[in-house]
């Protein structure tokens, strides 16, 4: 008889035979790519399921009425929401996520989104201030630290930057922005984008996804009025308001936020043009795009749809992916699918891109990488995140006027009455929005002079930024009067900047002008700190004052920064990101307008010439302007070649000479002027910075290469390119100097579209 071997042994056989070839095949099978994962996960998703991912509630008490956990919890557990917004920390995060894991058929995590736009726990200046770092290194650096703490909150997704050009500082936002400029406002952008995604690869847990916002022209509400109508032209939004969303997009920003107000009579939520032509068609993004906070809704009332659903339909199909507190997509989408008014298509795009930010994220490998709470309590508020918060603070002052060298101040020895409403004031000078702020970790201006100055500081508040109250004035005038010098810590508190803060004063509310002319009376040197969320009127009470400085709303570690900046220990080299008005009547103001017909009269004493009657046309502080505790001269530019060629570069070169006695950082700047276009062309345009530390008395060439392609514009047919003809270029501190060259741009020919 034949033996033959028993199953288990034939089992085994087989299992050694195989093994090889089970490993190769396992080496040759690469793991699937996002694409692959999502395409899967889709062929398996109900048409629900689906259409949950593309929810998105808030958990915070809110007007809309948003989620609780409990009205919520039947959502999540039948897989049909996509991401919360306002569930904080790694526990809390943790919690929510199970929920939507654990008890959903497809188990698909959420995605968790705040708005980090300054920091997390660490709050930085804000980010109209780190703007006038003009430092990328540094502001990448921050939003890297934000991404950091946030990340380790179970934070997955920051809706920032916010890329909006700001020109009108009645508009409470421009405190979010990095002011009126396209090209300063692009490489901004651009670092705000690598320092919360990095390379975008999402490997570790440092990094959140960005959202570039709001997409479009929201800053160009008009009267500066917060969601108010946009009405600007093609080739200006093209021009002025789309580059740095372009600039975000190239950094790889993962999200785009659709913006509140309407444009050119679309809103920007249900706008093709913006969300399927431009975003998709033109630039080639392939992330999602959410919606403002109610904005599918208030289609209603911008007139644009009769009702909710139709609201859902038209922004869905515009472009739109995410529906933030609307309840407009989670109950009507499905049906729309049904009836084929939405296709299978436009809703697997949609899903898909959710899906695939969530992949990137390893939240597909595990949904509480994020969630943890060892890590958040090593990382937030971390000394190294408090000393970038410090440096980049005090970088982010601008130094105004500084009459017979009234600072820097000595760091001991000195008397010093410190006074006003912004002081001692931990919350409002953190600013507009911020995360996980807890007033006990700021350092106020008086915490920090108090530690130079001890029993020789006298702090009185003086008075609040707004009402009446002047029954602080006595203690301020004693405080002044007991002093060698003041320092008056004025501005806007936290409520006076930001989302739906706009004014239409931007004098210095309340008491505070009142308070400054009282201590002016006591006849002691003053210092102004200017901490606000916005350019504030300086024309009137500029004689008053020996010295102004702008530090913004400085952040967390305010008070140490500034009290570096005041006593020398850093010498100040920030500069304005935005043109300083002298009064409301000349917003919108910025530095790249057009010339007009009649810039300047045609003959002595003509009145008829663009100006007014009351006020100079010119701002009190030009873009671009900041002083330093020594000074720079700016001489010998020169162009590398008379003549530019389409396809070659030109080199634009100036000395700058440190001509004080002590070392100091320069922001060098340079302007192009296109003197004829086919369209007419800004007096100068933003093309290059560089910001270079000189020794006192050293002095340094600095250069700027310029190609064609950074001359091009949208031209009178719209398509976009250079032309050739004279341009005039400038190298200097501000967008005034006057060191200028000129040189001629030959053969036109047509650039791809920016
Ligand atoms: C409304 C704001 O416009 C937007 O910037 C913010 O991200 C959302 N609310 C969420 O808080």
């Amino acid at each position: 008889m034949t033996a033959f071997p028993s199953p288990m042994r034939l089992l085994r056989s087989a299992l050694v035979l195989l093994f090889p070839l089970f490993v190769a095949a396992l080496r040759a099978a690469p793991a699937p790519s996002v694409d692959e994962r999502v395409r899967d996960l889709l062929s398996r998703m109900t048409l629900e399921e689906k259409v949950g991912q593309l929810v998105q509630y808030s958990s915070r008490e809110d007007m809309t009425g948003p989620a609780s956990e409990s009205s919520v919890t039947p959502q999540l557990e039948k897989g049909e929401v996509g991401s919360m917004l306002n569930v904080i920390g790694a526990a809390e995060t943790r919690r929510w996520q199970k929920i939507a894991v654990e008890h959903s058929r497809l188990h698909i995590p959420l995605l968790f989104g705040l708005d980090v736009i300054h920091g997390y726990r660490t709050l930085f200046p804000i980010p109209l201030a780190s703007a006038s770092s003009w430092d990328m290194a540094r502001i990448e650096q921050a939003e890297h630290v934000a991404a950091i703490e946030a990340a380790a909150a179970g934070i997955h997704w920051t809706f920032a930057p916010m890329v909006d050009i700001a020109r009108d500082p009645r508009w409470g936002r421009i405190a979010e922005s990095a002011g009126e400029d396209t090209f300063l406002g692009s490489a901004v952008a651009r670092a705000r984008v690598r320092g919360f995604q990095g390379d975008g690869s999402f490997g570790g847990t440092d990094r959140v996804l960005a959202c570039a916002k709001h997409f479009a022209a929201y800053g160009a509400a008009q009267a500066g009025r917060d969601y108010f109508t946009t009405d600007v032209t093609e080739r200006q939004l093209r021009e002025v308001y789309l580059p740095p969303f372009r600039a975000a997009k190239e950094a790889g920003v993962a999200t785009f936020m659709a913006a509140f107000n309407d444009l050119d009579g679309t809103p920007c939520s249900s706008n093709p043009f913006l969300l399927d032509r431009v975003l998709r068609g033109e630039w080639g993004f392939k992330g999602f795009v959410v919606s403002d906070w109610g904005s599918i809704e208030e289609l209603r009332a911008h007139g644009n749809v009769a009702d909710i659903r139709d609201a859902a339909l038209k922004a869905f199909n515009a472009g739109l992916d995410m529906d933030m507190e609307n309840g407009a997509f989670g109950p009507h989408v499905a049906e729309f699918v049904r009836a084929g008014k939405i296709s299978q298509a436009r809703l697997d795009q949609a899903v898909g891109a959710i899906l695939a930010a969530k992949f990137r994220l390893g939240l597909f490998d595990d949904p509480y990488r994020f969630c943890d709470e060892a890590r958040q309590e090593a990382l937030l508020l971390n000394p190294q995140h408090l000393e970038l918060a410090r440096d980049l603070a005090r970088r982010s002052c601008v130094l105004l006027k500084n009459k017979l060298d009234v600072l820097p101040l000595k760091a001991s020895g000195l008397k010093v009455a410190l006074v006003g409403p912004l002081a001692d004031a931990p919350l409002d000078q953190v600013g507009t929005w911020h995360a996980k702020v807890d007033k006990k970790d700021t350092v106020t201006v008086r915490a920090a002079l108090a530690q130079l100055y001890g029993a020789d500081l006298h702090y009185a508040r003086g008075c609040e930024t707004q009402g009446d109250d002047r029954s602080g004035f006595a203690a301020a005038r004693a405080a002044a009067a007991a002093s060698d010098i003041v320092i008056a810590a004025l501005g806007e508190d936290v409520f006076q900047s930001g989302e739906s803060t706009s004014r239409t004063s931007l004098d210095f509310s309340g008491q505070q002008i009142a308070l400054l002319e009282e201590l002016h009376r006591a006849g002691k040197p003053i210092v102004l700190l200017v901490m606000a969320g916005r350019p504030l009127l300086l024309e009137k009470i500029e004689p008053l004052v020996d010295a102004i400085l702008v530090p913004w709303h400085p952040g967390t570690m305010g008070g140490p920064a500034i009290a570096d900046v005041l006593t020398g220990a850093h010498n100040p080299a920030g500069k304005l990101p935005v043109s300083w008005p002298r009064s409301v009547g000349q917003v919108p103001l910025f530095y790249a307008h057009k010339n007009s017909g009649r810039p300047e009269p045609l003959k002595p004493k003509d009145p008829y010439f663009s100006r007014y009657i009351d006020s100079p046309s010119t701002p009190q502080y030009p873009f671009g302007f900041g002083l330093s505790y020594t000074t720079f001269v700016y001489d010998r530019i020169r162009v590398s070649a008379p003549t530019l060629r389409d396809g070659g570069t030109l080199t634009v070169t100036a000395w700058v000479r440190n001509a004080g006695k002590r070392a100091g950082e320069e922001i060098v700047q340079f302007y192009v002027r296109d003197r004829v276009g086919s369209v007419t062309r800004p007096v100068r345009e933003l093309k290059g910075f560089q910001k270079i530390e000189l020794a006192a008395g050293e002095a340094r060439e600095v250069s700027f290469q310029l190609a064609p392609a950074d001359l091009a514009f949208w031209r009178a047919d719209m398509s976009f390119g250079w032309e050739p003809g004279d341009f005039d270029v400038f190298i200097g501190p501000d967008a005034t100097s006057t060191l200028t060259a000129s040189f001629k741009l030959e053969e036109a020919s047509a650039v791809a579209a920016n």
